[in-house]
């Protein structure tokens, strides 16, 4: 029996065979006459995979497998023996688009049970592939693998792009050929999980991983916790991707009749490129994962880098009125409000009281929402309940909330630890945070929440078992966040980890946009925010114009306005034109930001590879886009030397092409009156005269009658 999991353009197609193993025969173009799927495995002439289960739709460990499992236990007897065999599966529309099938495998031996279940999204080709572990044994089973999902592949070669990255330097990748063997993608940092190495990748089967052309995967784990993603190409030359929670240090006591659920893993496949693919993901993030994902965002101006902890409310009545006169949405107060016996004068106290300081702000946070409405802008701020200062109240008071090894000495991250969110005391504690600041200031509009340390000395005064601090962390964490999104369903809120520490869409469904990286030099930012946009769409990155880099004003707001656009500068200090500038970006921003928000992104020249850097947004009717370029290298005169070709308009239409973001005082280079067909566009492109001279040029594309 076979058993196709198809969505718009692509299958995954299981198959049952006669002792009830389900093994993965085939992922790839769907075919117009389902029963040829079974016919499949008797076109290879491999080598004889004398396992019998390389192909397994979940793999696990103990029995004739002896390759990387999905799945790996411990009895209630202590036999490591699993097995798992169909017992029957089921299909159900539980949305116009979306199918769930759900497949039912049990162990003959053991009294234990998996559903595979599979969510296809099917206009956007879209997978998510999760697990359900429970049995019925006599004692606790121990699990000690328990991925989320496993792929196998078939292609003459692989390549993988991953990333890596640090505190603001985050999503550098990296492309190599898949050698025989496994190749680990993880991390083991508890929380801030994406700092060293996200948990997004691309495979490119027979090519690297290409933008418009070619076969490509982009899988995602959407957990905010230790993952791990195994790539094995075996002795058949094909490709098992093995993703989930990381095990590390946290095998998991499985009561009877308890039910493990995994978190999902996200992938989609693509047969022409990473673009097809990432507008896919894009569409499908805003229609069913980012919280509010086709709402409103607001334009913003933060304090962080105009005072750091400097401020007292004189100062900030100032950045409100500022906040007006610069012409956005909202105020964002950063850190440091906070704290009395300890204040957060710096970074080394005062973190987990959450009591407003008295001396920077005697008449409260009130006062300030009470300004920001005088000046009609709305206010919003800053968080970081997940973590505490030693030197604070709130360690004083609790130091069993906190993640720490009873007998050995404390190791900082930040001057901070991180609190055990196991605990439902503290899940208490971290929810009533949010929840005073909203009874208090029902006017409050938006929270930056932050996360600035990793979890070191794992340890919870709280757990029987420590093997399951990792994993119950995340589960405390995305619990707080159930009761907040409860009780203040739309409020925006930005998921920022000192940067992109902690960037995936098991938290974003929380969040409507994420703080990408603290490095806001533009150049930085072009390279990173084109390599998150393989992933996430442009309306849930946030990009401030900062001091960063010390690059030209204009080059900064450019930047910024490729995504979720804000400022953090000291607007009354900005030159007359400087500040006539911003306000007019701000305008033509606003004129343009749905096409950025909610377009297709097409991304034109890659900064890797070219010295301008280009990339456009087009309408879903195509009648209108927005065009950014940018000189990411400037040697020996480097220029648009060429005519970029632009993607995704309509060949018979007819377009204008007009400059916005112009300096005052400057001219454009572009004949805005003139007009040319799509096709013209597409086959030979428009240059936007990019040089030193005009080193960021923005466009609009219209349509024209
Ligand atoms: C790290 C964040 O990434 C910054 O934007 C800022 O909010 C600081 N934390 C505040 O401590």
């Amino acid at each position: 029996m076979t058993i196709p999991i198809e969505s718009r353009n692509h299958a995954l197609v299981l198959q049952v065979d006669e002792v009830k193993n389900v093994s993965i025969i085939y992922f790839g173009e769907k075919l117009a006459k389902p029963d040829e799927y079974a016919g499949i495995p008797q076109s290879y002439r491999q080598a004889n995979d004398f396992t019998e289960v390389l192909n397994a739709a979940y793999i696990s460990s103990g029995n004739r497998n002896l390759l990387e499992p999905a799945i790996s236990v411990m009895h209630a007897d202590g036999n490591h023996s699993l097995d798992l065999r169909y017992v029957n599966h089921s299909s159900e529309n539980i949305g116009a688009d979306v199918k769930l099938y759900t497949i039912n495998l049990k162990d003959p031996v053991y009294p234990f049970n998996v559903k595979l279940l599979y969510k296809v999204y099917m206009i956007n080709d879209v997978f998510e592939q999760w697990s359900i572990i429970s049995h019925e044994e006599k004692k606790d089973v121990v699990l000690q693998k328990f991925a989320s999902a496993n792929l196998y592949l078939k292609a003459d070669k692989f390549w993988l792009t991953q990333y890596h990255g640090d505190w603001a330097q985050e999503m550098q990748p990296e492309t190599s050929r898949l050698t025989h063997g496994i190749k680990t993608l993880d991390t083991k940092l508890g929380t801030r999980a994406n700092l060293l190495q996200p948990s997004v990748f691309m495979v490119g089967l027979d090519g690297p991983p290409q933008e418009d052309e070619g076969k490509v995967l982009l899988g995602a784990m959407e957990w905010s916790g230790n993952f791990r993603i195994d790539l094995e190409l075996d002795f058949q030359d094909n490709l098992r991707i093995i993703a989930g929670m990381n095990n590390y240090a946290s095998a998991y006591s499985l009561k009877p009749s308890e039910a493990f659920e995994t978190p999902k893993f996200l992938y989609i496949l693509s047969n022409s490129g990473k673009g097809n693919a990432s507008r896919n993901l894009h569409s499908w993030a805003r229609n069913y994962k980012i919280l509010d994902g086709n709402g409103e965002r607001l334009t913003l101006l933060n304090n962080w880098e105009a005072t750091y902890f400097d401020f007292n409310e004189e100062k900030l009545f100032k950045l409100l009125t500022d906040t007006k006169e610069l012409g956005v949405d909202l105020f964002l107060l950063d850190d440091g409000w906070f704290a009395n016996k300890y204040p957060r004068n710096n970074d080394r106290a005062g973190l987990g009281d959450w009591q407003v300081n008295t001396t920077k702000l005697p008449n409260g946070i009130g006062s300030l929402v009470k300004e920001a409405k005088n000046n009609d802008v709305k206010f919003g701020i800053w968080i970081e309940p997940e973590m505490v200062n030693p030197k604070s109240e709130l360690y004083e008071n609790h130091p069993d909330w906190v993640i720490k090894q009873p007998k050995r000495e404390e190791h900082y991250f930040r001057n901070q630890l991180v609190l055990d969110l196991s605990n439902p005391e503290v899940q208490d504690f971290v929810f009533k945070v949010v929840d005073d600041l909203f009874t208090e200031n029902p006017e409050l509009a938006y929270i930056k929440w932050d996360c600035n340390a990793v979890i070191y000395n794992a340890y919870s005064a709280h757990l029987k078992n420590q093997s399951h601090l990792y994993i119950d962390y995340v589960k405390g964490l995305y619990h707080v966040l159930d009761r907040v999104r409860a009780k203040y369903p739309k409020v925006p809120m930005m998921l920022c980890s000192g940067g992109g520490g902690r960037v995936d869409y098991g938290a974003l469904q929380y969040f409507t946009e994420f703080w990408p990286s603290d490095n806001t030099d533009p150049l930085e930012r072009i390279y990173m925010q084109w390599e998150y946009s393989n992933f996430y769409p442009a309306i849930s990155m946030a990009n401030h114009v900062t001091e960063w880099g010390d690059r030209p004003l204009k080059y900064r707001v450019d930047a910024a306005m490729m995504v979720k656009m804000g400022f953090d500068i000291v607007v009354h200090e900005l030159e007359e034109n400087d500040l006539k500038f911003c306000q007019e970006a701000i305008n033509s921003y606003n004129d343009v930001k749905d096409v950025i928000w909610y377009g297709d992104l097409y991304r034109l020249a890659d900064p890797k590879e070219k010295s301008v850097a280009s990339l456009m947004y087009v309408s879903d009717d195509k009648n209108s886009g927005v065009l950014f370029n940018y000189l990411v290298k400037d040697r020996f005169g480097d220029r648009s030397a060429k005519p970029i070709k632009l993607k995704g308009l309509d060949a018979g239409k007819t377009y204008s092409i007009k400059e916005i973001n112009l300096y005052p005082g400057r001219n454009s280079r572009i004949d805005g009156s003139k007009t040319y067909s799509g096709e013209y566009l597409m086959k030979i492109g428009f240059n936007p005269d990019v040089s030193g001279w005009r080193t960021s040029v923005v466009c609009t594309i219209q349509g024209v009658e």
